[in-house]
């Protein structure tokens, strides 16, 4: 359930012995389920997140992949992503971790298991967890559609700037577009006293305040 604490799990995987979100310390975290190495589907997702790495470590995030696959298998993906990458001119390797969860316990525990799709096999799970370890965003995917890694980043980012600046997120939301307020921004003796607080919010509607985008004070790690 969102807010609540990560479930807390040991495992091995391709960087060696894991607890996970205990080892990632004081980072946003992202768990990714899927449901088989060496599918088509998975593939190209692996291969995207690994062109993305700088990007997410921009953002301070760390990743970590899942699924019921034996560590064997893992390693042996893991070579062939890699030689793809080398293949096409990249020079990133796939630096976060392949957990091995052969016996479904993990997945069973992040409910990534979805009988009616296949009860062995992971569908694609996206777990985005605070520097606090809580869960902070679940989404499902089938496992037919590769999921859009530019929008995982995006909610990443929405939810680093929506906690550091108290604000809302509209519909489509990308960094640099207007934000919205909780509350109503100033009083009519505020504004009497700083005229130029219009300039820096307008009102559309009951309860429908935005702060213009070029207002935000930080923070796009890319
Ligand atoms: C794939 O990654 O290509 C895939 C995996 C499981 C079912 C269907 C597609």
């Amino acid at each position: 359930m969102l807010g609540e604490q990560a479930p807390s799990f040991k495992a091995e995987t391709t960087n060696g012995n894991l607890v996970f979100p205990e080892d990632y310390g004081n980072n946003w975290k992202i768990l990714l389920s899927h449901p088989k190495d060496f599918t088509p589907v998975c593939t190209s997702e692996i291969l995207e997140l690994a062109k993305m790495q700088q990007e997410f470590d921009q953002l301070g995030v760390k990743l970590a992949i899942i699924s019921t696959d034996e560590l064997t298998s893992h390693y042996q993906w893991k070579q062939l992503l890699e030689d793809i990458l080398v293949s096409q001119g990249e020079e990133e390797k796939i630096s976060f971790p392949l957990i091995d969860d052969h016996n479904g316990r993990i997945s069973n525990t992040y409910g990534m298991l979805h009988a009616w799709e296949d009860p062995t096999r992971d569908v694609r799970g996206v777990f985005i967890i605070d520097p606090e370890n809580r869960i902070k965003s679940i989404n499902f995917y089938p496992m037919n559609i590769g999921r859009n890694m530019e929008e995982i980043k995006r909610v990443v980012l929405a939810l680093q700037v929506s906690e550091k600046e108290e604000v809302l997120l509209p519909a489509n939301w990308t960094y640099g577009d207007d934000v919205l307020m909780k509350y109503v921004p100033y009083t009519q003796e505020e504004l009497e006293k700083d005229p130029s607080l219009k300039e820096k919010y307008y009102k559309v509607g009951i309860n429908l305040w935005y702060r213009k985008g070029d207002a935000l004070t930080s923070m796009k790690g890319n």
